[in-house]
């Protein structure tokens, strides 16, 4: 039995039904998880509190684990939670870090993970590191702005950064849940190109089938936004990348493929796929 803790989120939904699709047996974990896809056993747990983990661990053999939230500002002990998967007989474990984790050694933003990943590396399972660039997702936070006024608005509209799509992270996380040819590894997720907050506006608006304004925001105006969504030091750190990012932040990655055996999906597949999410104006 696999369980996939973040079940309800971006990533982690798609970990669990990639997982059943596989003929695997899944129990889907989440703070506030009401339903699961048919086949997986949806069950209420807190990463914060390690042992509430306790009952969803029971007979399995590998996790998906995502710290979110207040995880990542300090809420809970990932010594904690790895104990308390190890003390459950898991053999294997993926963890769905940041490469900021490497890219960015002092920064505030990333300690938690930082402090994850060097639980994990010490730990009796075997584990597989995931570390994605900024997710194709985090322009859902564009969708009332496109719904409104036909508008993107963004901070440093001229800097590219390699977007990696969610859907990518999910098919690696399961393969290196089931195989354990990806023991011990730490792959670096993004997409096929830079693009920037300029080019994914007209890639939204391409597929919803209408030329999007764009408005460059200033930084402290992006700061304001983000951090209605995300603890105050998460959105700096997000803002550092999204603004001036290092040569291992733009460069792209081979291990998707070298997962997958394809080229990662393109920004512009992602807004294809999710078209419907920023309304459909066409017409
Ligand atoms: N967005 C990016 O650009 C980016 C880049 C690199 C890495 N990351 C990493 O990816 C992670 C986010 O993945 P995602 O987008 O798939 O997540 P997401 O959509 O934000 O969903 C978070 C999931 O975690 C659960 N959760 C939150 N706090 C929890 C807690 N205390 N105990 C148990 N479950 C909890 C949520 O469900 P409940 O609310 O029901 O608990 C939900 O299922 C981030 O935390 C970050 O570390 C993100």
């Amino acid at each position: 039995m696999i369980v996939v803790t973040g079940a309800t989120g971006t990533v982690g939904r798609d970990v669990v039904r990639l997982l059943i699709e596989a003929g695997e047996k899944v129990t889907a974990v989440s703070r506030h998880i009401a339903d699961a896809p048919d086949g997986a056993v949806p069950m209420r747990a807190d990463l914060a509190d390690a042992a509430s983990l306790r009952p969803a661990l029971e007979g399995a053999d590998a996790v998906f684990l995502c710290p979110a939230g207040d995880l990542l500002t300090g809420a809970g002990s990932p010594a904690e939670i790895v104990e308390a998967i190890e003390a459950a007989g898991v053999r294997r474990v993926v963890l769905l870090s940041s490469q900021a984790s490497e890219t960015r050694p002092e920064a505030v933003s990333h300690a938690r993970l930082r402090e994850f990943e060097g639980v994990l590396r010490a730990s009796g399972p075997h584990w597989t590191i995931l570390r994605p660039g900024g997710f194709a997702s985090n322009t859902y936070a564009h969708i009332p702005g496109v719904r409104a006024d036909r508008t993107v608005a963004a901070p440093f509209g001229d800097v590219g950064l390699p977007l990696v799509d969610p859907a990518d992270i999910a098919e690696v996380a399961a393969a290196a849940l089931r195989d354990g040819r990806h023991d011990g590894r730490t792959y670096v997720l993004t997409g096929p190109a830079a693009v920037t907050p300029r080019e994914q506006a007209a890639a939204i608006g391409a597929a919803i089938g209408v030329e999007l304004g764009f408005t460059e925001l200033t930084r402290e105006q992006a700061m304001a936004r983000l951090s209605q969504v995300m603890p105050v030091p998460v959105a700096e750190g997000t803002l550092d990348i999204m603004g001036s990012p290092t040569d291992a932040e733009l460069a792209i990655s081979p291990h998707v493929e070298d997962v997958l055996g394809r080229a990662p999906r393109s920004f512009a597949e992602w807004a294809g796929r999710n078209a419907a999410a920023f309304g459909t104006m066409a017409g």
